[in-house]
């Protein structure tokens, strides 16, 4: 297998490699991070070498993941540009830096992929979006791109004009439902409940709910009208959340995420 070195080892890298480790072997990977103490941390836990320089890694392996935060993009892309070849495929998770981009400082025939992970990779329930241009690479490359990112979760090839769409969607979504799942707690624990209790039962029905829409391909607001039996509790619940704007405000942060995306 051609190696996969991933230049940054937070929560993305980290959650990337460990998915991968499920189905590649130690020695398929390399990976470098700013401080030699975690590297270490690493190696020790996963077995997965590191390199002593981005350069190093860049020299070592075909597959590049850029999984450091976009203000140390231009430091990292300095370490690599003399050695990366047109042979490499470089993966880029910034959100805001476009192949264009990146092919003006690594050079215009480079290959690049574009890819938004979110944090729930790190429990194996990532949702990926990936752009890249198909006339480039091939079948076998494109075959373990998807295996890259389909090792910690779902993972959709778009275009790359999508990528804001997908920060929004999926990218930045997990901080909106950890704030559901607090405030559903909140008031619930206000019903009375044990807190620990109340995030188990707030969690697992938001899983659930997720779930019922991914696998039974039914529409979500049939699903939202099969819970609510006429004058229930539940629809005086979605009534209350209307009347307090709750799809407007959905509406707003998804308006201010693209925007600050774009
Ligand atoms: N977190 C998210 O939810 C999320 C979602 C989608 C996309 N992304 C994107 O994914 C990328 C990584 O984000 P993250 O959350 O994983 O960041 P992070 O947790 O802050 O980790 C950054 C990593 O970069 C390493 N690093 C810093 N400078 C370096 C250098 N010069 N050479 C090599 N490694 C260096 C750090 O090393 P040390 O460990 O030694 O400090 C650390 O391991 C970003 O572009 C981010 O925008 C993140």
């Amino acid at each position: 297998m051609d190696k996969i070195g991933f230049i940054g080892m937070g929560n993305m890298g980290s959650a990337m490699m460990r998915g991968l480790l499920k189905k590649a072997d130690v020695t398929d990977m390399l990976f470098t991070v700013a401080h030699e103490e975690h590297a270490k941390e690493i190696f020790k836990e996963t077995g997965v070498m590191y390199c002593d320089s981005n350069a190093e890694l860049a020299s070592k392996c075909k597959y590049i993941v850029l999984a450091v935060k976009p203000v140390v993009y231009p430091k990292v892309l300095k370490n690599i540009q003399d050695i990366v070849k047109r042979d490499n495929v470089i993966i880029s998770l910034a959100p805001g830096v476009s192949i264009d981009q990146l092919k003006e400082k690594l050079g215009i025939d480079r290959r690049i992929v574009r890819a938004m992970p979110n944090t729930p990779a790190l429990v194996g329930e990532g949702m990926t979006g990936i752009a890249y241009d198909d006339k480039e690479f091939t079948d076998d490359e494109k075959a373990l791109i998807g295996e890259i990112f389909g090792a910690f979760g779902r993972c959709v090839k778009v275009d790359e004009s999508l990528i804001p769409a997908v920060v929004c969607a999926s990218g930045s979504s997990p901080a909106y439902a950890y704030m559901f799942i607090e405030a559903l707690a909140d008031s619930v624990v206000k019903c009375g409940m044990p807190r620990k209790m109340a995030y188990e039962f707030c969690a697992q029905s938001l899983l659930g709910a997720a779930k019922m829409v991914l696998e039974t391909g039914e529409h979500p607001g049939k699903l939202k009208d099969d819970v609510c039996s006429p004058g229930g509790t539940t629809i005086a619940g979605v009534s209350a959340l209307e009347e307090n704007g709750f799809r407007k405000a959905v509406f707003a942060a998804t308006q201010k995420c693209y925007d600050k995306c774009r």
